[in-house]
């Protein structure tokens, strides 16, 4: 059970004390009837909850996947540069969102949104060794020394990244499917720099077990299934 200024804040994206202010308007009510006090309990799940007439959909943490487009950060707060969070469509906006992971600015595809903290965290930790899946456009062909030492673990500096997997994509193997475990600060470009490589294009297209959505547009977004977000942390 939560508190109805609670679950109204959230499901519309207002403050507290604006939700409080719809209730005491009586412009929400619990399986039929108006609800008198902001402080008044619901189980969202098992009620069905009216504000100014509509129902609420109401879930306690939202997922969304976009398709990030090149030229916004994956940053919850910009100074002068447009963020993933900018770029949200206003009916999926709700306070206290932010992007799981980093991609770079000019990184594109998959770019998981969410205000579930603990989720983020686990999908982000290191430990957890959750696969992300890229495809690198290189202005050189692969060679089979890159192959061998992407599989064996990248030194970088006096880091050694867990091993990736790496797979041709095109016919001169300029285009390579990339597989780490790890978020480490431009890993993919960094790893490729090692050998005088240079990343020319990297599109993020799978995190754990689910697939980038290609009906999005760059800049598209929508929300994930349960199944879905199951499948980030869970699937293969
Ligand atoms: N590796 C990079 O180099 N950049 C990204 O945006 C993601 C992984």
């Amino acid at each position: 059970m939560e508190r109805i200024d609670k679950i109204i804040s959230k499901a519309k994206n207002i403050s507290r004390s604006e939700a409080s202010s719809f209730v005491k308007k009586g412009l929400v009510a619990v399986d039929g009837k108006t609800v008198k006090s902001p402080a008044q309990k619901a189980e969202p799940s098992q009620s069905e909850i009216l504000f100014c007439g509509e129902r609420v959909i109401y879930s306690e943490f939202i997922y969304i996947m976009m398709n990030k487009p090149k030229g916004v950060i994956s940053a919850s707060e910009g100074k002068n540069e447009k963020t993933v969070i900018d770029i949200l469509p206003p009916e999926l906006r709700r306070r206290k969102l932010f992007p799981a992971g980093r991609l770079d600015k000019d990184t594109t595809g998959f770019m998981l949104i969410t205000d579930d903290g603990a989720f983020a965290h686990r999908i982000l930790s290191p430990k957890n060794h959750i696969p992300k899946t890229y495809i690198a456009t290189v202005d050189k062909p692969v060679t089979e020394q890159v192959i061998r030492a992407f599989e064996q673990g990248v030194l970088l500096k006096d880091e050694k990244c867990l091993p990736a997997k790496i797979q041709k994509e095109n016919s001169d193997f300029t285009v390579a499917r990339v597989t780490i475990h790890q978020g480490m600060y431009h890993q993919i470009k960094r790893m490729f720099a090692a050998f005088g490589i240079t990343v020319t294009e990297l599109e993020r297209i799978k995190m754990g077990g689910l697939e980038l959505d290609y009906s999005l547009e760059k800049g598209q977004c929508r929300l994930l299934s349960s199944k879905e977000i199951e499948l980030i942390e869970n699937g293969k």
